[in-house]
């Protein structure tokens, strides 16, 4: 089913793509959302990730399946359900609309989770007031400037250019954050990809916060896009700077290499929010995960 330019200006409040997640705002109008989405769907065919697509950094292979015979297109309401292989199969059915009904948005999704085979179900709305009940995440946008915020707090540097008898307790860092996604990204690590430096900071010879990896991209116009990165500090550490230097030497580490601008999500309310905003990074809205 084409998707229409006219159907879409109505509800695209939030700059976010099925199977892409958080992309520039330039990249959002109804046009250039039609444009990519096609791109989206062929790439989706041929179970590829598209040379923008922030997940190749991890492989350029990609299985999510737009379910296109479920498309919702209509004045008002645009609804695409989207098949997630990983992890006995996720549909996550995206609703770009006002006032979503989420009971009926739920029960869609367990429809198809029964059709297709899926385990798991999810319903991700947008809006620009964090007002329903689910779990809500901010899009922030950084620009890079040339002359980036002063370093503040703690040292920060590569984990590679640290002393031997720290880097070797990265892997107890990042099995206590692992939550946050930083054991497999050692585990990475120990099987030799590199996917970018992950820049640290200690304390008593011990890795105690992170950030990384960090690796520019080209987006779908060619402006270059930092990725979003793992950032975590041990609890027992947190509160005392090591978050805002950390994301401080990201911004410097940026701007040396010339990106234009990152994307990243946050828990609304949460530190990372708080700092984001803090620092001036750009809300774009937010989006809401519910369990179907
Ligand atoms: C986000 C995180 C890295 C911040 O690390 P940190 O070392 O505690 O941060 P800092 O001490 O530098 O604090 C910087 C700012 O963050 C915000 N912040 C930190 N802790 C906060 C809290 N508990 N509640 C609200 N805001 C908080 C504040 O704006 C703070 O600035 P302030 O001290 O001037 O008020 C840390 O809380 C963490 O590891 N959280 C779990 C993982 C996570 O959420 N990662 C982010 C993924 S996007």
């Amino acid at each position: 089913m084409p998707l229409r330019a006219d159907w879409l200006s109505r509800v695209l409040t939030v700059p976010y793509l099925p199977v892409l997640g958080p992309v520039h705002p330039d990249l959002c109008t109804p046009e250039m959302f039609i444009e990519v989405f096609a791109k989206v769907l062929t790439a989706s065919r041929a179970g590829v990730a598209l040379p923008f697509d922030k997940d190749r950094r991890w492989s350029p292979v990609k299985r999510d399946m737009v379910l296109v015979d479920e498309i919702v297109h209509r004045p008002g309401t645009t609804i695409i359900p989207v098949l997630t292989p990983r992890r006995g199969g996720t549909v996550k059915t995206y609703f770009y609309g006002d006032s979503p009904d989420l009971n009926a948005l739920q029960a869609a999704t367990r429809r198809c989770c029964t059709t297709y085979g899926a385990a798991h179900g999810r319903v991700i709305s947008f809006s620009t007031n964090p007002t329903r009940q689910a779990n809500h995440t901010r899009v922030h946008l950084k620009e890079f400037r040339p002359a980036p915020s002063a370093a503040t707090g703690p040292a920060v540097i590569p984990l590679d250019d640290c002393a031997p008898e720290v880097t070797t307790t990265f892997a107890e860092f990042a099995a206590a954050m692992a939550d946050h996604g930083f054991d497999s990204l050692r585990q990475r690590r120990d099987a030799g990809h590199r996917d970018g430096p992950i820049l640290v900071t200690q304390a008593a010879d011990r890795v105690i916060g992170a950030i990384g990896p960090l690796t520019v991209m080209p987006d779908q116009p060619g402006r270059r896009m930092l990725l979003p990165q793992y950032f975590a500090v041990l609890p027992e550490h947190r509160g005392q700077g090591h978050g805002r230097a950390l994301w401080r030497a990201v911004e410097r580490w940026g701007a040396e290499r010339r990106a234009d601008y990152q994307l990243v999500q946050a828990q609304a309310g949460g530190a990372s929010d708080q700092l984001f905003r803090s620092e001036g990074l750009r809300s774009l809205g937010y989006a809401s995960t519910l369990p179907a």
